[in-house]
């Protein structure tokens, strides 16, 4: 049976190193870390991770503003919001919530975001950062994946890992960070999706599997090889007979758990690595912000 990998208790772990991080900073600026986080919408899902965020800031000393905005509003407004907390030099971070409604381009709007405020690390600039191995922000489930596997000591480092999955916020640059030369990465990694005829065929070779696809029982115990490692980054609603609804991940969790070596659950696995990550984001921002005071202060 496999070792479950406690997203939750690793998450709760980072909380608390944050708060002397958090403290640093506020010594050096006068002022906690920032994030503002903005909602468009009235979109429930989207309403409880802010609220969700916003709790977790307030658990760690992070001081966070919530701006709610209707669903009318247009996409200048909400340039116009992004480009006057760029200036405010009390936000360190800056965080819009997906999905935008439909009349805003989301693309328009991450882009606008100062690179380096990108709590969510979204902007174009950090994912070319992160392709070339630049120091930037990296989007929080993938940076939250790859510390979960080092806190739990699985090493990847010639490894052979299959990511299922490619969208832009986790299955791509999650595969660049395990496949980049550093201790944490150094895999080999293989990327699957919808244009991979027979995805089975890849993850029965791998190492580590990481599932990241959007639908239940993608992950089978057909999928999986004795002894790999199954991370579950998949959150699907289902709903069941008795009218209620749960929350399942991208993996048949019982029947992989008895062949993998370390399984994450879903909830409590890769969901509350994510909410850590940005926390972490964060307070990095601030950090870089007090060291780029402190290096303007030097004498030349
Ligand atoms: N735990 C967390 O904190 C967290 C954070 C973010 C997302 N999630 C969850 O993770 C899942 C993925 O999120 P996402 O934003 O990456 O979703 P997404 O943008 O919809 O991307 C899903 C990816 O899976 C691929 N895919 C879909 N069906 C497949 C299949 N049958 N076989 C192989 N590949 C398939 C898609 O391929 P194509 O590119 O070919 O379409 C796409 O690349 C969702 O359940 C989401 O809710 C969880």
């Amino acid at each position: 049976m496999a070792q479950i990998i406690d997203g939750k208790a690793i998450a709760a772990d980072i909380r608390q190193e944050l708060q002397t991080d958090v403290a640093e900073v506020e010594k050096a600026l006068g002022r906690p870390p920032g994030l503002n986080l903005l909602l468009v919408g009235e979109d429930p899902a989207s309403q409880v991770y802010v609220r969700n965020k916003a709790k977790d800031c307030a658990e760690v000393g992070i001081a966070s503003v919530v701006q709610r905005l209707p669903a009318t509003t247009s996409q200048a407004e909400v340039l116009a919001l992004i480009s006057q907390w760029n200036a405010d030099d009390s936000v360190d971070g800056i965080l819009v919530q997906l999905p935008l409604p439909k009349h805003i381009d989301e693309h328009r709007v991450l882009e606008a975001i100062d690179p380096r405020k990108d709590a969510d690390g979204f902007h174009p600039m950090n994912a070319g950062k992160l392709m070339i191995g630049l120091e930037g922000f990296v989007p929080c489930t993938p940076a939250g994946v790859v510390e979960m596997l080092r806190r739990s000591k699985i090493d990847t480092q010639g490894k052979h890992i299959v990511v299922v999955g490619r969208s832009n916020i986790v299955g791509k640059p999650l595969a660049i960070l395990l496949a980049q030369k550093h201790a944490m990465g150094n895999a080999t990694v293989t990327i699957c999706h919808t244009g991979t005829p027979d995805i089975a065929v890849h993850t029965r070779m791998a190492d580590i599997v990481v599932a990241a696809v959007g639908r239940p029982d993608t992950i089978t115990a057909d999928h999986v090889r004795d002894g790999a490692v199954v991370v579950d980054v998949g959150m699907n609603r289902v709903d069941l007979p008795d009218g209620k609804s749960k929350l399942v991940g991208d993996v048949s969790y019982a029947e992989v758990a008895a062949k993998a070596s370390h399984i994450t659950p879903v909830p409590g696995g890769v969901g509350p690595m994510t909410r850590a990550m940005l926390l972490v984001n964060t307070v990095e921002a601030a950090r870089r912000r007090v060291r780029e005071l402190q290096g303007a202060q030097q004498p030349s």
